[in-house]
C-alpha cells in the first residue's frame, strides 16, 4: 500500500491516475475528505494532517511507500516519525530544484528537508522539479481573464525551463512502483528555456488573444505579498527566487524525465492547450 500525501495538489492530481493504472494500493493523507469526494471509491482516505503528529499513526499503518509533499520541515519530521514506527521502507520526496546546489533559502530549505530522510535509515528517492507549469495558472489566470495582463516580477532575460505537473507525477508513479529509484536525486525540467514573457506569449497564441506582459519592480511584489498576511521568511525567501530568475541563473534543462521515463518531456504548448480553459473568461 502507498501512501500519497499533498492529495489535493499539482503533482498528486496527476500521480493517483498513474498509480491506480498500475494497479498500486493507495490510500491519500486528507485534511479534508470532502476535497477528495471525486477519487475512485478504491482510494482509501486517511484524514491526518502533516502539523499533527497523532493523526499520522493510523495513516501510516500497513504502508510500505509514501510520496511526501510538505511544506515545513517540521512536516517531514511528523511524518518520517511515524512511518519508522509503522515500518515504511521508501518515501519519494517531492523537492525542489534549488535543493540541487542549495545556495538560495528556498533550495537550502528543502536540502535540509531531503537531508532528515537520508538519514533516517529509509529508501528514498528526491524529486527536485523546477517551475511546474502549473504556476502559470495561480499566478496569471486571473488577470489574463480580467486585464488581458499578465503583471510580474520576472524581467526580461531570465530563462526557466517549466515542467509538466504530469512529467514529475510519471517520475514520482515509478520510483513508487518500481526497482532502480532508490537512493536517486532526479532534477526534473522541462526541454524548452522561456523567459517569462516567452511563457505569456504561448499563452496568448494558444488562446487566440494579444497578452500584455508587464515587468513590476520586485519590490512592488514584495510589499504586496506582505500586505496579503503572508510569513516574512517567505516573502524574502521567494523575493531571493525572483532575483535569482532575473539574473538568469535558472536557465537549467535537463533530460532526466526522459531519460526515466523514456518519454520526452511534454512541451508547454501542448500544456497550455490542455489547460486552456483556464485562462478563459
Ligand atoms: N510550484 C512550483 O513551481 C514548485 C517547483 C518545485 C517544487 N515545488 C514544491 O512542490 C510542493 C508543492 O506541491 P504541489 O504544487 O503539488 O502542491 P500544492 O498544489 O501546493 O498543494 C498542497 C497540498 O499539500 C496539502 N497540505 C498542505 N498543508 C498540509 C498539512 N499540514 N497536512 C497535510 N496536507 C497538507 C494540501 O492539502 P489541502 O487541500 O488540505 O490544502 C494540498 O493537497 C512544495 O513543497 C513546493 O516547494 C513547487
Amino acid at each position: 500500500m502507498i501512501l500519497i500525501t499533498g492529495a489535493t495538489g499539482n503533482i498528486v492530481q496527476e500521480l493517483i491516475p498513474f498509480l491506480l493504472e498500475s494497479g498500486k494500493s493507495i490510500r491519500v493523507l486528507v485534511r479534508d475528505e470532502s476535497k477528495v469526494a471525486h477519487l475512485d471509491t478504491c482510494v482509501e482516505r486517511a484524514v491526518g494532517d502533516l502539523d499533527k503528529p497523532e493523526t499520522l499513526v493510523s495513516a501510516v499503518k500497513g504502508i510500505e511507500r509514501i510520496f511526501l509533499v510538505t511544506f515545513e520541515t517540521h512536516q517531514d519530521i511528523n511524518l518520517l516519525e511515524a512511518a519508522k514506527r509503522a515500518g515504511v521502507q521508501h518515501i519519494v520526496k517531492l523537492s525542489t530544484l534549488e535543493a540541487t546546489d542549495h545556495k538560495i533559502q528556498v533550495g537550502k530549505w528543502h536540502y535540509e528537508r531531503e537531508e532528515l530522510i537520508r538519514a533516517s535509515g529509509l529508501d528514498w528517492t528526491v524529486l527536485r522539479p523546477g517551475m511546474f507549469m502549473s504556476n502559470s495558472i495561480e499566478w496569471w489566470s486571473d488577470s489574463i481573464k480580467g486585464q488581458g495582463s499578465v503583471f510580474f516580477p520576472g524581467g526580461k532575460k531570465g530563462r526557466v525551463a517549466p515542467v509538466d505537473p504530469r512529467d514529475v507525477a510519471r517520475v514520482a508513479a515509478l520510483a513508487l512502483t518500481q526497482p532502480g529509484h532508490s537512493r536517486q536525486a532526479y532534477e526534473l525540467t522541462g526541454s524548452e528555456l522561456f523567459t517569462i514573457g516567452q511563457m505569456v506569449q504561448v499563452i496568448s497564441q494558444v488562446l487566440g488573444k494579444p497578452i500584455q506582459y508587464v515587468d513590476i519592480p520586485p519590490i512592488a511584489a514584495k510589499l504586496f505579498m506582505l500586505k496579503t498576511g503572508m510569513d516574512k521568511a517567505l516573502v524574502n525567501a521567494l523575493m531571493e527566487m525572483l532575483k535569482s530568475l532575473r539574473k538568469n541563473e535558472g536557465a537549467i534543462v535537463t533530460d532526466t524525465v526522459q531519460h526515466v521515463t523514456g518519454h520526452p518531456q511534454r512541451t508547454f504548448e501542448a500544456w497550455c492547450r490542455e489547460h486552456i480553459e483556464a485562462f478563459q473568461a
